[in-house]
């Protein structure tokens, strides 16, 4: 039977719940095992349950794999993983493509922009053009990324990445840089937002009717790394829209009719990592669902 089907395989934003050089209040919790630890920004997508695409390959993609038994090697060197596609060109969503080398077939979609950003930095030849297919989307332009599974990739606003930053800049480009994806299987639609500056007018008339969004929770407070003691960026300046407040994506959700809404991304420094935080229980009676590694959603 086809059935979207997509399981988060980590859902922590860049640096992962604990980071390794963090001492804040979560990454210290999750350390000591009391609450439950995160990895970095994936997730696992299928219609049929047997043929699966990675989207943004994380840094910690090893443990991930291992950690879903969908994934598994079904063969000597056969794998259900049909493609990855990589969202942005930010480390938290294509360094784990190093770990993908070892002659694995797959197909690797981006967009054009995102292709070149990889292209343009020599590690990557790592994996190998004569089995690993570097296919380009354009925006807007539906492509099978697993047998029976349709992505389309659309611009939402944000940055380019980090490491790729020069001079003055623009946080909320609409472009190629950072996409959104819509994913369909038959009739359902789904859609994977894992960075996302604002939240307009188009982006919630396409979200309108979708079974299930995956959406930007990297922080809950604007200043909430500042106010912390981290470091002086406000999540305006790393392309994140927070979840609290008028211009928050709780918000901006809200009277939107949307089936299930999962935050994903999250930051380690976001309250709502503790099962326990008032503002979890603020997000879930909102109706948002906490993503966490390994959880299965269908629709
Ligand atoms: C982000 O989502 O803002 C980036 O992953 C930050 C980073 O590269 O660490
Ligand atoms: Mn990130
Ligand atoms: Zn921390």
């Amino acid at each position: 039977m086809q059935q979207f089907r997509a399981r988060i395989l980590g859902a922590a934003a860049g640096g992962g719940l604990p980071q390794w050089n963090c001492g804040c209040e979560n990454c210290r919790m999750a350390r000591a095992g009391d609450i439950p630890a995160q990895t970095q920004s994936s997730l696992a997508v299928s219609a049929n349950g047997t043929d699966w695409a990675i989207l943004n390959a994380s840094p910690d993609i090893r443990v991930q794999l291992a950690a879903s038994p969908e994934l598994h090697p079904t063969g000597l060197r056969e794998m259900p993983l049909r493609s990855v596609l990589v969202t942005n060109g930010d480390i938290d969503h294509v360094a784990g493509l190093l770990t993908l080398r070892e002659m694995q077939p797959f197909t690797l979609f981006a967009t054009p922009g995102i292709h070149k950003v990889i292209a343009g930095n020599p590690v990557f030849a790592a994996l190998n053009a004569t089995v690993v297919t570097r296919a380009a989307l354009a925006l807007e332009t539906p492509a099978e990324i697993a047998p029976g599974l349709t992505a389309t990739l659309f611009a939402v606003p944000g940055k380019v990445p980090l490491y790729m930053e020069d001079g003055e800049v623009e946080t909320a480009l609409m472009g190629e840089q950072t996409v959104g994806v819509e994913l369909t299987v038959g009739a359902a639609r789904a859609f994977y937002i894992p960075g996302c500056a604002r939240l307009d007018e188009t982006l919630r008339a396409r979200l309108t009717g979708a079974a299930l969004v995956f959406f930007d929770g990297t922080l809950w407070r604007d200043d909430e790394m500042i106010a912390a003691g981290l470091g002086q960026k406000t999540g305006r300046r790393m392309g994140h829209m927070s979840m609290s407040g008028p211009s928050g994506s709780i918000s901006a959700f809200d009277g939107l009719d949307v089936g299930r809404k999962v935050f994903v991304h999250m930051n380690n420094t976001n309250p709502v990592l503790r099962p326990d935080a008032p503002e979890r229980a603020e997000a879930e009676a909102a109706g948002w669902i906490i993503g966490q590694d390994g959880l299965e959603l269908t629709a």
